[in-house]
């Protein structure tokens, strides 16, 4: 036994895991895949890398020092149920076996129940940074018992990206934790995304500038208070002219938005929890509503605004700032969103989220990765009890400089016919917080009328009904269980 780690699964996210974990000082890395041929390539590719390399199971197990540790790093479903069993079948009390793959959380507990009367641990791991990431440094995102993180802490932490010094690494919470954050880490991915998309969208079709004209723009809004991965990829993708028709790159991609699933997770979930992630909902809807072809071209003369829209020249650079502030506004939203689905989930499943070490280890490797983290992450430091990122006095202030901006773009939206669902759902989000009263209150009268569900007042305690159906008066009862 010589290797102190293990990597199974060798396609290109575990192979680059394989290879940065090899890269560290201390570490030597047993790496198996089921199909021999692809281990065979990566350890004729790499052989500074110094693989043990195994072509079954029980070689790879035997080739593992005690306590043995072993990442899982395949497509999820089940085949990482395949592999866990493989494993557990061979494994001793006290081994460790981390799922490194984008699994669902529920997986992710019942793999953990599974697995835990036999002494082995069971580590569900969020991972991100894409192929880039793992190779170099990626963010991670470990669940599982607090004993195997003392196992698996300092070799996560030597992979694992550099923040401020910091490694990019912490112990989430027990078993599906990790996978819980990373689903919404994901989450917020599509809401940023979109929100990205959206400011686009409008820039070229309010003002006319073209691909590379916009990914100007986007570049110098990534040396501001927006500077992020996902701002900076973006820049590059409009920047980018395609090789066959010498036409941007993004006038000849197809429009319809793929999705792996991770964001609709983040959504079902949130409805399970009944916190308003409107952002990332409207994102994962955005895609889907891109791919519904029929529909869209059934939909192509449907009546929209009666005259083109065009922002004057001497306007345009007034409006490209509103649209920089609507976005950033809106980001503030998606992530106030998906804090609060963390801190809902934590309380659901009895988990010790630290919000602020959340927001600390997405500071680097991860793909949402952005400087306002630092921000995030000062808010829950002041403020561990914080009700919603947004009324952090920085956020706070951010949204107050931004919100007038946020409404003309909303506003000119909706008057020119641009869809901005993010935008839109996320100012909406923001209003509906503000609001000293909300129309909800009708919302209960229309509910006790038709079935009796009852309503709470405003002016003293206790649950009431009014006697719709008979002479209007009210009686106070108690609370409906329906
Ligand atoms: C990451 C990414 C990664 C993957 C997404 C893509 O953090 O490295 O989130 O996990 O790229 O799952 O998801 P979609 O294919 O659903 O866009």
């Amino acid at each position: 036994a010589a290797a102190n780690i293990g990597v199974v699964g060798l396609a290109v996210m575990g192979s680059n895991l394989a290879r940065n974990l090899a890269s560290r000082e201390g570490n030597t890395v047993a790496v198996f895949n089921r199909s021999a041929e692809r281990t065979r390539t990566l350890v004729d590719e790499h052989p500074e890398a110094g693989f043990v390399a195994s072509e079954s199971y029980d070689d790879f197990v035997a080739s593992l020092a005690k306590p043995r540790t072993a990442i899982i790093m395949v497509q999820a479903g089940k085949g990482t149920d395949a592999v866990i069993s493989e494993l557990a079948s061979r494994f001793e009390p006290g081994d460790i076996i981390v799922d490194g793959g984008n699994a669902n959380f529920h997986d992710t507990i019942r793999r953990e129940k599974d697995i835990s009367p036999t002494g082995i641990h069971f580590v569900g791991a969020g991972i991100s940074g894409g192929e880039e990431g793992a190779l170099n440094g990626p963010s991670i995102m470990p669940g599982g018992s607090k004993q195997s993180y003392e196992t698996l802490g300092p070799i996560l932490s030597s992979i694992a990206a550099i923040a401020e010094g910091e490694p990019c690494v912490t112990h989430v919470g027990t078993d599906g934790a990790g996978h819980f954050v990373k689903m919404v880490h994901n989450g917020i991915e599509y809401a940023d995304m979109q929100l990205i998309a959206e400011a686009y969208d409008l820039i070229r079709q309010g003002t006319g500038k073209s691909p590379a004209e916009i990914a100007d723009i986007f570049a110098e809004w990534n040396t501001g208070e927006l500077e992020s991965y996902l701002i900076e990829i973006t820049a590059e993708v409009l920047r980018q002219t395609d090789a066959a028709t010498g036409k941007p790159l993004v006038d000849v991609i197809l429009d319809e938005a793929g999705a792996k699933g991770t964001g609709a997770w983040t959504v079902q979930n949130a409805l399970d929890l009944g916190v308003p992630t409107s952002g990332i909902a409207e994102a994962v809807f955005a895609r889907s509503l891109s791919s519904k072809r029929a529909q869209r071209e059934a939909s192509v003369d449907l009546p929209g605004p009666s005259t083109a829209w065009t922002v004057d020249d001497a306007d345009t650079d007034a409006f490209i700032e509103d649209v920089r502030q609507a976005l950033y506004a809106s980001k503030i939203i998606a992530y106030s969103q998906g804090f609060d689905e963390i801190i809902a989930g934590a309380e659901q499943f009895g988990w010790d989220v630290k919000k602020g070490d959340i927001a600390k280890i997405w500071r680097a490797g991860c793909i949402i990765r952005a400087r306002f983290l630092n921000r995030i992450a000062e808010a829950y430091a002041d403020d561990p009890g914080l009700v919603a990122l947004v009324v952090a006095p920085y956020f706070r202030d951010a949204v107050a400089g931004a919100q007038e901006s946020w409404r003309r773009v909303v506003a000119a939206s909706a008057a020119s016919g641009i869809p901005t669902p993010a935008f839109s759902s996320s100012l909406a989000y923001y209003d509906g917080l503000r609001a000293p009263r909300l129309p909800a209150a009708l919302v209960q009268g229309q509910r006790d009328f038709f079935g009796a569900h009852t309503y709470k007042r405003v002016d003293r305690p206790g649950v009431f009904h009014t006697l719709w159906s008979g002479d209007h008066s009210e009686i106070e009862t108690t609370p409906s269980s329906h």
